[in-house]
């Protein structure tokens, strides 16, 4: 019943979107990922359809139903995130133009450096140069490419590197091992990871860049912190919100960032928030 009150204020629109958290695989059974339960991004595509958006939702791995009405691409991690993205785009290219890239996502910011091909067993997780081991012997290596010396990729929970000298067996049971920063208890396990590639940045970049918003939750400082980003990113809306109070929460209060400054929305349900921002989207993209 909404959809036949809802103002068609983006019918034939054509609308990219992500939504969720995205997984970056440790290994089969275990992984990384982000608070986000994908409400918020579910919302705005459904409203965006009941605005009479054509909707293309690429969803990291939420608990919600599809959204109705919404052509619905699932993918796990940023890699495949970005991949799906930038193939809608080209294909776009060659047919009927994409208007609009909303990204919602919560992407993991970084990936473990390697995958291991099986489960870690805790009695030998990770040598001391970060390699994950998962032979019997403790030698045998997962994934592509060890942690080698110089390269400064790495970042995060403080690498257990020893500067240049490569370790690939196991460190004796109950030992600690040296490190940079001084010595690392024997249960601990390190994990090398590396950035992954921003999806948002990287649509807004293309010569055929859609219009392009942005969501970004903030801890603290939304304000300054939502105006930076939007000009880092290079897109003309960022709308910004504080959590993680509202994080898988139905309320939420946003804050809309352009070009010619700020605007605080009055605290509503996602749902009203996500009608409310579709109208806006209507207002704002070329005719
Ligand atoms: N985003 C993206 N790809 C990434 C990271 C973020 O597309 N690798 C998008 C998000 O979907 C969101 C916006 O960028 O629309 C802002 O995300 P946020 O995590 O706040 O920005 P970051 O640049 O990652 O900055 P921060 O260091 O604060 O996490
Ligand atoms: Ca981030």
């Amino acid at each position: 019943l909404s959809d036949f009150f809802t103002p068609k204020t983006l019918q034939g629109k054509r609308i990219l979107m992500t939504a969720g958290p995205t997984y970056e695989a440790i290994d089969p059974v275990r992984g990384i990922t982000n608070l986000s339960s994908g409400k918020m991004g579910y919302a705005l595509a459904q409203a965006c359809r009941q605005a009479g958006a054509l909707v293309t939702l690429v969803s990291g791995p939420t608990a919600l139903p599809r959204p109705y009405g919404v052509r619905f691409l699932p993918v796990q991690s940023a890699q495949q995130m970005l991949d799906t993205v930038m193939a809608e785009l080209d294909m776009a290219a060659s047919t009927i133009s994409i208007d609009c890239f909303i990204g919602v996502a919560a992407v993991a910011d970084w990936r473990p450096l390697q995958v291991a091909s099986q489960k870690i067993k805790k009695e030998r997780g990770l040598a001391q140069d970060g390699t994950i081991l998962t032979g019997a012997d403790g030698t045998s290596h997962a994934g592509t490419g060890t942690a080698g010396a110089g390269d400064t990729s790495y970042a995060g929970m403080g690498s257990a590197r020893t500067g240049g000298t490569s370790h690939t067996g196991t460190a004796p049971a109950g030992a600690d091992r040296p490190s940079r920063t001084g010595t690392v208890p024997a249960d601990t396990l390190t994990l090398a990871l590396t950035q992954n590639p921003d999806i948002l940045a990287s649509v807004a970049r293309r010569p055929d860049a859609p219009y392009c918003v942005g969501f970004a939750a903030e801890s603290e400082d939304l304000l300054h912190h939502a105006t930076e980003k939007r000009i880092r990113k290079g897109i003309p809306l960022l709308v910004g919100n504080l959590g993680p109070a509202t994080f898988g929460q139905d309320d939420n209060t946003l804050l809309l960032v352009d070009e010619h400054g700020t605007r605080t929305l009055p605290a509503g349900s996602k749902t009203a928030l996500a009608r409310w921002l579709a109208q806006e989207l209507g207002r704002r993209l070329p005719a």
